[in-house]
């Protein structure tokens, strides 16, 4: 595996509490109607995480498959109600079988952002391996030219709640950012007045680069949207949605 060197998502408690910070929205009725009007039978999450998208594909006569290396967001994936629909894969894309039969991957939450630029064509590669000819992949990423980064300052982030792991005081930081490269460190607060810290990467591509390495990895079609619903991408968007279909 490629692993992810240090898993930003190994927290047990924070895990709990993932499904309430991402709550399904325009982002799960994209893909699942993606999934529906190619009427895949066949489908590939990959960064799946809590699954909270991933078993909502699930239904008669499909086959739905989630990957993820994170073993805390897998873990919470597997016990939650329907899971047993879903194939959980623990892994990043090396786990991912070049069955070349899956008529669709998707990548939700900005998973594709946890890449680096060593790893980014492999794992194309390894996603449309697993594509049949005609399938179709799916993703979003965050458009760097809305710079979203240079608002993940304490000041701007910072947040007091009360959750199932008790009263949370929470902020994030951005330690380095660099031709689209951001490390930032997530802070959580617990009670006990332990700060729990969690670093995280994050490359932001631009829609031609990310339709370069589309074409690279062989996809065709590639339509990259400023949404959920296929506006056009404007310098503010704050996501690129992107769809390719494999030669
Ligand atoms: C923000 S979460 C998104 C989870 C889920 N797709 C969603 O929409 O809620 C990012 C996920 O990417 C996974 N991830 C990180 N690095 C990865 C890699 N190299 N390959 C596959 N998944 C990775 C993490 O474990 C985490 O579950």
């Amino acid at each position: 595996m490629h692993g992810v060197a240090e898993d930003p998502y190994r927290d047990e408690r924070l895990v709990q509490l993932y499904d309430l910070d991402n709550a399904a929205g325009d982002d799960h009725v994209y893909y699942r109607a993606l999934a529906d009007e190619i009427e895949a039978k066949k489908i590939l999450d990959f960064g799946c995480g809590t699954g909270l998208l991933t078993r909502t594909f699930a239904r008669t006569g499909r086959v739905v498959i989630g990957v993820d290396p994170s073993p805390t967001m897998l873990g919470y994936a597997r016990k939650q109600p329907g899971a047993e629909a879903v194939t959980w894969i623990d892994g990043d894309a090396s786990a991912v079988d070049g069955t070349g039969d899956m008529d669709l991957v998707v990548s939700s939450g900005n998973t594709m952002m946890h890449l680096s630029p060593e790893t980014y064509p492999s794992v194309l590669g390894s996603l449309s391996g697993a594509l049949r000819p005609g399938g179709v992949i799916s993703f979003e990423s965050r458009n760097p030219a809305a710079r979203a980064w240079e608002q993940w300052t304490r000041d701007a982030t910072y947040s007091e709640r009360d959750t199932p792991a008790g009263h949370l005081r929470e902020w994030i930081d951005v330690t380095e950012s660099d031709h689209g490269r951001v490390v930032f460190d997530a802070h959580n607060v617990f009670p006990d007045g332990s700060d729990a810290v969690y670093t995280t990467t994050l490359y932001f591509r631009t829609a031609s680069e990310i339709t370069a390495d589309l074409e690279h990895a062989g996809f065709t079609d590639i339509a990259v949207h400023g949404g959920w619903h296929h506006e056009p991408p404007l310098g503010n968007s704050r996501l690129l949605v992107v769809r390719a279909t494999k030669r």
